[in-house]
């Protein structure tokens, strides 16, 4: 059902492969209920993580994921790296792979270096967030948290608000998303909405109260604050009081929606704290369900090799 070496994006995964995943990541959430949460197939495997951009949720839930299956873990620090000498990424990955890993998880600002680094390694590579192009491992783990919420990815409204021309995480919820059959919404100033948006299948809105209506989740995303300095957006304030997510704007959605944010937040900009530590927030459950779908990942790629 899942024959990949690596995992590069959702945008290549089919329907089955990625429900696949998640039957899989279910299965290791019952697991990590378990008074002892290790279990033992990865023991003697070694997954590297080379993050070139800062991270908390990611790194630290694929370092415990590992842990968990048995895996041995290694943080490559770029910072502390021969890749300030000059090193190229192509031998920095040759390196690590000759140390003996068996998976690299790469985070990298070039959109394509996970795609490029799986052509000239035999180890596992794992896209742990490529530039503006796809966050997989973030959009299946928001997934596993809509599904425990919801009864069907079939026919449920998502409301996914912010920047989407430059988020990855959209990317990837936007691909996945649709080819479960769910009817994706987004709803971003026309400065923050990609050029072939009426390519990815998902309705348009610039208008928050609109794209929000009776949805039955309310997905919002981190403001790349920088957006600001580049002619972007007029400013925050303006952009919270157009895009926000608030009390008020919640109400719009279904009464059972919930409310997700990939992490980070910035409170007041994209979301309000009142909603962030409301009664339909997820957020927190989201970054709980990295762990078992990141394990999932690490075991069908690695675990059951075929
Ligand atoms: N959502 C996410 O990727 O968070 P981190 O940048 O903390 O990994």
């Amino acid at each position: 059902m899942f024959e990949s070496k690596d995992l590069l994006g959702i945008k290549d995964l089919s329907p089955e492969e990625i429900s696949y995943i998640l039957d899989t990541a279910s299965n290791f959430k019952d697991v990590l209920k378990r008074d002892i949460k290790k279990v033992p197939p990865l023991r003697g495997k070694t997954v590297v993580s080379l993050f070139f951009e800062p991270s908390t949720r990611t790194k630290t839930s694929f370092a415990l994921a590992a842990k968990r299956l048995s895996a041995d873990f290694v943080n490559f620090s770029v910072s502390t790296s021969s890749v300030v000498k000059g090193e190229s990424i192509r031998d920095t990955a040759l390196t690590i792979q000759s140390l003996g890993a068996d998976f690299v998880l790469i985070r990298h600002s070039s959109s394509g270096v996970p795609h490029f680094l799986s052509k000239i390694v035999d180890m596992s590579v794992i896209n742990a967030g490529d530039g503006a192009n796809e966050h997989p491992t973030q959009a299946l783990l928001d997934l596993l948290t809509i599904q425990s919420h919801k009864k069907s990815f079939k026919g449920l409204s998502v409301s996914i608000i912010g920047d989407i021309a430059h988020s990855r995480v959209a990317k990837s919820n936007i691909y996945a998303l649709t080819k479960l059959g769910a009817h994706v919404r987004v709803i971003c100033p026309p400065t923050l909405m990609p050029a072939d948006v009426n390519r990815l299948g998902v309705e348009v809105y610039h208008s928050i109260d609109d794209g929000i209506k009776d949805a039955d989740v309310i997905m919002t995303l981190r403001l790349q604050l920088e957006r600001q300095t580049k002619g972007y957006l007029p400013s925050l304030r303006e952009y919270f009081k157009l895009y926000g997510i608030n009390h008020d704007r919640v109400k719009l959605a279904k009464k059972d929606a919930i409310v997700m944010h990939p992490g980070p937040m910035n409170r007041g900009v994209e979301i309000a704290s009142s909603v962030a530590d409301g009664p339909q927030s997820v957020i927190l459950e989201q970054v709980t369900n990295g762990i078992a779908v990141r394990m999932a990942v690490l075991y069908l790629l690695g675990g059951v090799r075929k």
